[in-house]
């Protein structure tokens, strides 16, 4: 066995051999299954990406028509899910109620046959459908209302701002949200989907996979800097402000949200398709302040940390998008996770057809053949 050197955070290490999605972080190219994200972002949909991504190629158009109407028919919540809900506190995460409605899933389908297809195929189509509904269900209930029940005439991303909403979805800013989905579906091995794929390699049921992911997409490192991004923005407040916040967190040493990345290395593709759908939505409902002062930051950013290949990642135009679409805060990483199940889901898959538990090693750095010591002879507890 080869001996590798330890590497915080694993950085660079190869944790697993996958063919679902691949980024060249030098030249600023994202693929899934082989397919530009410029092409998928521009002529696929969420729900088509997501076939290619956990099947592994697109699908034909009876193929692509049976999918969307196995999750239009599933997209409903058992009123048990929606009455446990209810009892969540109005003051938690969204991301905290999502993690345990979908782990709740695995309560009420608990019929777990990994190595039967239809069952891989319906717990795909379960998790897909219902995830949407319990982002929307959260946000009614702790507004206080009751959730409504998703529409059948609309499609994956209109019925999502219908829920949330409450009303007819304008049929641009669907389009809009399809295609924020279809950027953050998948992006090879990153922390969440890493974490997916250890939860996967015990094989446990596909509802445990997708709630430890959604809890590691959690945190602002990964999936919660967009909502920081947009805490920033509203802090700086005005373009003249820009340079003299970021000098002041330059000099604090405190990261900005939403630039830099482990692996690219230059602007994130992603973060360039964002920019240009929120051009598109300012055009048709009005521009705002922040996206002005959005553009001096990344001046500012690339003039200042260019050199360390410090540049916008996907989460710097991301909030700006959700926020025109009416989206609150608190809601951008939920909605990041509706989009990444595609691709947790398809690397569950890919774990499973060829799975070994993770089990890796680690570097001890502690003492060995220590003595113990009695309760009464240890050293005192120090009081200020
Ligand atoms: N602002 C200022 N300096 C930065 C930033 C930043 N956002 N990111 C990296 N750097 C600097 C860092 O200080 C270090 O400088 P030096 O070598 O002089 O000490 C150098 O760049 C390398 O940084 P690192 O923290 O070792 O890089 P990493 O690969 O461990 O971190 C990251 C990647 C995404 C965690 C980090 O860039 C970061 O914290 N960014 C802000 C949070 C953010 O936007 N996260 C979203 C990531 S993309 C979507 C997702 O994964 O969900």
């Amino acid at each position: 066995m080869t001996v590798c050197e330890y590497r915080a955070g694993l950085e660079g290490v190869p944790a697993t051999q996958s063919n679902i999605s691949f980024v060249d972080g030098q030249k600023g190219i994202l693929e899934y299954r082989g397919i530009p994200i410029e092409e998928l972002a521009e002529k696929s949909t969420f729900l088509e990406t997501t076939y290619l991504l956990i099947w592994g190629e697109l699908p034909n158009k009876d193929e692509l028509e049976a999918f969307e109407h196995e999750i239009r028919y599933h997209r409903r919540l058992k009123f048990r899910i929606r009455d446990m809900m209810k009892c969540f506190p109005e003051s938690g995460h969204p991301m905290d109620a999502l993690q345990a409605s979908a782990a709740a899933l695995g309560l009420f389908y608990s019929r777990r046959a990994l190595d039967d297809p239809a069952y891989i195929r319906a717990a795909v189509v379960r998790l897909l459908a219902k995830i949407p509904t319990m982002v929307a269900a959260f946000q009614l209930i702790r507004k206080g209302n009751d959730p409504v029940q998703p529409r059948d005439d609309l499609g994956y991303a209109g019925n999502f701002l219908y829920m949330l909403s409450e009303r007819e979805p304008d049929a641009l800013a669907a389009r809009i949200f399809d295609v924020c989905l279809t950027l953050h579906a998948e992006h090879t091995i990153n922390a969440s989907t890493f974490s997916a794929m250890v939860t996967a390699s015990t094989l446990t049921d596909p509802y445990a996979v997708i709630a430890s992911a959604v809890g590691t997409l959690a945190g602002p490192l990964h999936g919660g800097a967009n909502e920081e991004v947009i805490d920033m923005l509203e802090q700086i407040g005005s373009v003249e402000n820009v340079r003299p916040y970021l000098d002041d967190c330059l000099q604090r040493k405190s990261k900005i949200m939403g630039f830099g990345h482990r692996v690219y290395k230059v602007k994130d593709p992603r973060a360039t398709i964002l920019q240009n759908l929120a051009e598109k939505l300012f055009e048709k409902f009005g521009r705002d302040n922040y996206y002005d002062i959005a553009i001096a930051m990344e001046q500012a950013v690339e003039e200042k940390l260019g050199h360390k290949g410090i540049y916008p990642n996907v989460d710097f135009y991301s909030g700006l998008v959700y926020r025109k679409l009416g989206i609150p805060t608190d809601l951008f990483t939920p909605v990041f996770a509706i989009a990444r199940v595609a691709g947790w889901l398809a690397h569950w898959k890919e774990q499973l057809a060829e799975n070994r538990i993770f089990r890796p090693t680690q570097i001890y750095t502690g003492l060995h053949a220590i003595p113990y010591t009695p309760i009464t002879e240890r050293r005192e507890t120090l009081v200020d």
